[in-house]
């Protein structure tokens, strides 16, 4: 028997209702197929705990995680949280903790579910999305205000001064600025698993985002490197592409992609369009990966406070991550078993939530994914 120890937190909003239809099919893939066995341990940290004991995630809890083989993660976010808190004070601090420096996420239409682009079906969005997940304009470094050391003085007062030709009022004449800073090393390590999985998954292709021709110094170190890393994969394909093109080129011709690699926050934004182009938020899982240590899986959607607490939200998201997680423990055969029930779920269209133009619940679509894992492994 291989045993899995894998930490749930639920979170906020739906986060609890997708996270137990990810865990139900979990459970029913390991009964069913056999030889795997989970040990599901929960933690209850969100907006709830946050507002009761004002603690986001404890030092205590990060090394008792340390000890699992996996993160399985709802949501987080909450209205009654001033935005940032949970999100920077929980989930980032998981990522940057954990040294998840590899964001994971499959763009892939399913047979049966609606795509928004006219004339495209699953044979046209197939592709990967490698986010790095640790650096750029997430390290938190920036500042409101001024005049916090004299060098800073110096340099807003000289780009100020020269901008509006005036003295700056102290009082009103509020900046605020954000560092985003890459490390050559970190960002070594994310292109260099984006052309390893290329070479796993048998595509062809990889390219790069940046926004080199602005941006210089960050994205030229990253185009440096990846022309470096490039060199060790002659059967590669690569091509360097600008975020801002790239939002156009995914809607007019996904079909092209293959394996994209990026830095942090065009990695944020350009997924939330990959998650359209593959039939929306409910449908997109993803990965928190560190190969050398513990993973993180969650549907990349948020909470969605309004539609918390009844049971409408599409959990196949989540359980498309928990697939991701088996994947990762090397558990191939059952990530493939929980694939291939969700594809007879979405294909057969008879059990879908709203998102989908459905009426089921979310522990409907859940329930049918499991049966569908069971004939799934009945039949072969
Ligand atoms: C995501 C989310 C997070 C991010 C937020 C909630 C901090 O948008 O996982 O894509 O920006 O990474
Ligand atoms: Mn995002």
């Amino acid at each position: 028997m291989r045993k899995y120890k894998i930490a749930v937190i639920p979170g906020d909003g739906v986060g609890p209702e997708v996270i137990r239809e990810g865990v139900k099919v979990l459970r029913a893939a390991a009964d069913v197929v056999g030889g795997v066995e989970f040990d599901f341990v929960e933690f209850p940290y969100g907006a709830e705990h946050y507002l009761r004991t004002k603690e986001l995630i404890p030092e205590e809890a990060l090394r008792e995680l340390s000890q699992m083989d996996a993160v399985y993660l709802g949501a987080l976010g909450d209205p009654r949280v001033p935005t940032g808190i949970l999100e920077q004070g929980i989930l980032l601090r998981l990522r940057f903790y954990f040294d998840q420096y590899v964001n994971l996420r499959p763009v892939k239409l399913y047979p049966g579910v609606p795509c928004p682009l006219v004339g495209k079906g699953p044979e046209h969005v197939n592709f990967f999305v490698v986010r790095e997940n640790t650096e750029d304009f997430y390290v938190a470094l920036g500042g409101r205000a001024w005049g916090k050391s004299k060098a800073e003085l110096d340099l807003i007062r000289s780009l100020y001064e020269a901008k509006f030709n005036l003295d700056i009022d102290v009082d009103r004449d509020e900046i605020a600025y954000q560092l985003g800073v890459i490390s050559r090393r970190g960002t070594e390590r994310v292109i260099r698993y984006s052309f390893e999985l290329a070479r796993r998954k048998g595509k062809k292709r990889v390219t790069s985002v940046d926004k080199a021709n602005v941006l210089t110094n960050v994205y030229g170190l990253w185009r440096e490197v990846f022309e470096a890393v490039a060199k060790d994969y002659p059967e590669i394909e690569t091509e360097l592409a600008f975020v801002d093109a790239i939002t156009m080129w995914f809607v007019k011709n996904p079909e092209w992609y293959q394996v994209v690699v990026t830095p942090n926050m065009f990695g944020d934004i350009i997924t939330d369009l990959g998650a359209m182009i593959q039939g929306g938020l409910g449908l997109a899982p993803g990965g928190n990966i560190n190969p050398d240590g513990v993973s993180m899986f969650e549907p990349i959607h948020g909470s969605a406070p309004k539609h918390a607490g009844k049971n409408v939200a599409n959990p196949i998201a989540t359980i498309l991550a928990g697939q991701m997680m088996l994947e990762e423990l090397g558990e191939q055969s059952l990530a493939d078993v929980i694939e291939a029930a969700v594809v007879k779920v979405l294909q057969e269209g008879k059990v879908r939530t709203y998102d989908l133009g459905g009426k089921s619940s979310t522990s409907e679509v859940g329930d049918e994914v499991v049966r569908k894992v069971e004939q799934v492994v009945a039949q072969h």
